[in-house]
């Protein structure tokens, strides 16, 4: 084993070949906290919801007047849930959905219905528009990461958006926003310029992509000066790098005139396009394929830093994966354009690989929107009426919650490897961090769904006696909650004691498992 020193270093330890390999072997780890790393900036927790499926409608909104428990129409229990997570920032009003909205349809006592051309053609009534989502953030106690039509709409639409979103009552806007209820100015901590302007938001080329994204970048104006805000623009689809170069390109010749502070990144673990992997039901051969899709995030991540890093050295610009997670074959039944799936054990597994590739990259990836919220794709959570369940996904970001900004501890390791059906992965991640209390907190992955694994770990730079944490582990690696079994798949008290300088804990297979060291 190679013993590394620096953060960055980390994700070398991946390729190594694995030394001791022995499945029943312990994995030897070293931490050492006496030599941080960067922040974990907690934006990289972030949610997404978009006018979707019943992703809004049911998963947010059910409306004063509803039978379910609710404050202003949106859910009371969705609500709780999340505020458990500390949610960072949601990012609204999609997606695809965002390059077609019209925000004026969807503020005042009158709303005008639309049909959502996106997802399924059904009517989106408009019911939830700008004061319901500042509502609902507030509730959750999160910033609003908005997006805006640079698709269809114009630069003049969003900027005036803008204004009825940041402006005083001295503003016309403003005022308009007042007689609709609220006559403080909201506050838009994060704004995107565009969706995915390289295909569903206009298949833009990268240069014209770019010229549209400076007038809007010019032109789009904070009022809030309780709030500043952070401009995202469009970056790269997975791993093609044309908008990387333009974009970085472009902002490093910037002027006055424009700016931004993030660029972002889509990419999806799906093991091939279109969609068909099943979310349940599935074999360990599947359950490889999808992992093994989903930790090339780490060598996408790489590839567009090393391109912002020949632009900006200095990391101004954050690398911003604001859609990732896993997207499968639709639950059988449901409407193909609402993108219905379970999520089981193996997303959780997932969720913990990804977020410890955001980890490892701190530096450079300071915001992240896992997709989406609920009831479409990798959700947090599920809801069918009146019923609500939290997703193994939602145990894992709830688990990982110590690690908002927290700062990056490093670890060294030796993965090992874990092959199925000639597809092999890291059989083991793990990530540490210290939260600002001074706890040192260790995530540990365990990839291999058929053998558990003890971890050695040597504690170094922190005085340690135990650990104590929670495990998220499942009977099968297709487990998932059910409205009728709903903690089939929840986490358990796990602790473990520190002798000699060494912590010992063994983990379930396909586990992962967060533990905080204690005096
Ligand atoms: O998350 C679903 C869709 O995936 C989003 O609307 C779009 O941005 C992406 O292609």
């Amino acid at each position: 084993m190679r013993l590394l020193t620096s953060v960055a270093a980390i994700a070398a330890a991946f390729v190594l070949p694995a030394m001791a390999s022995a499945a029943d072997a312990p994995v030897q780890v070293t931490l050492d906290a006496s030599k941080p790393g960067p922040v974990i900036d907690r934006h990289i927790f972030g949610q997404f919801a978009e006018h979707l499926g019943s992703g809004i409608y049911g998963g947010i909104w059910v409306g004063k007047e509803s039978p379910i428990p609710n404050t202003r129409g949106i859910r009371n229990d969705v609500v709780a849930a999340l505020k458990a997570l500390k949610v960072p920032d949601v990012r609204w009003p999609g997606g695809c959905f965002a390059d077609e909205y019209n925000w004026r349809r969807g503020v005042g006592p009158t709303r005008k219905p639309a049909v959502n051309s996106n997802w399924g053609g059904v009517v989106e009534p408009n019911t939830f528009g700008t004061d319901e989502f500042m509502d609902f953030a507030q509730q959750i106690g999160t910033e609003a990461y908005v997006s805006v039509n640079l698709g269809s709409g114009s630069a003049q639409d969003a900027a005036e958006w803008l204004e009825y979103m940041t402006s005083s009552t001295d503003d016309g806007f403003g005022q308009d926003r007042a007689k609709n209820g609220h006559a403080e100015p909201y506050k838009v901590a994060i704004l995107g310029l565009g969706n995915e302007s390289w295909d569903c938001g206009g298949n833009m080329s990268p240069d014209f992509y770019v010229s549209e994204m400076k007038r809007f970048a010019r032109f789009l104006h904070n009022y809030n000066p309780a709030q500043p805000m952070k401009m995202v623009a469009v970056g790269p689809n997975g791993p093609n790098t044309a908008y990387t170069e333009a974009v970085m390109k472009a902002w490093q010749g910037h002027s006055w005139a424009w700016n931004i502070e993030g660029l972002s990144l889509h990419s999806y673990s799906t093991g091939g396009w279109p969609p068909h992997l099943p979310a349940t039901g599935f074999d360990e051969k599947d359950y490889a394929i999808l992992l093994k899709d989903t930790l090339g995030m780490e060598d996408m991540v790489k590839t567009h830093s090393a391109i912002m890093d020949k632009y900006d050295p200095e990391k101004k610009i954050a690398l911003v994966v604001d859609e990732w997670g896993a997207w499968l074959a639709p639950t059988p039944g449901t409407h193909e354009g609402f993108l219905v799936q379970q999520n089981s054990q193996r997303d959780a597994v997932l969720a913990a690989l990804n977020i410890n590739i955001f980890a490892r990259h701190a530096d450079r990836v300071r915001m992240a929107n896992i997709a989406q919220m609920i009831n479409v794709l990798q959700a947090m959570i599920l809801t069918d009426k009146d019923k609500m369940l939290l997703t193994p996904t939602y145990h894992v970001f709830h688990m990982y919650v110590p690690f908002q900004d927290a700062t990056s501890v490093p670890l060294s390791f030796d993965a090992g490897q874990y092959t199925t059906n000639g597809i092999t992965l890291p059989r083991v991640d793990a990530v540490a961090a210290k939260d600002k209390a001074g706890k040192v907190w260790i995530a540990i992955t365990n990839v291999d769904p058929k053998s558990p694994v003890t971890f050695s770990v040597a504690i170094n730079g922190v005085k340690a006696t135990k650990a104590s944490g929670q495990t998220l582990a499942a009977a099968k690696i297709d487990s998932v909650n059910t409205f009728d079994a709903p903690n089939t798949v929840a986490p358990k008290a796990v602790s473990a004691k520190v002798a000699n300088g060494k912590l010992s804990i063994t983990v379930a297979p396909a586990s992962v498992t967060v533990i905080g060291l204690e005096p």
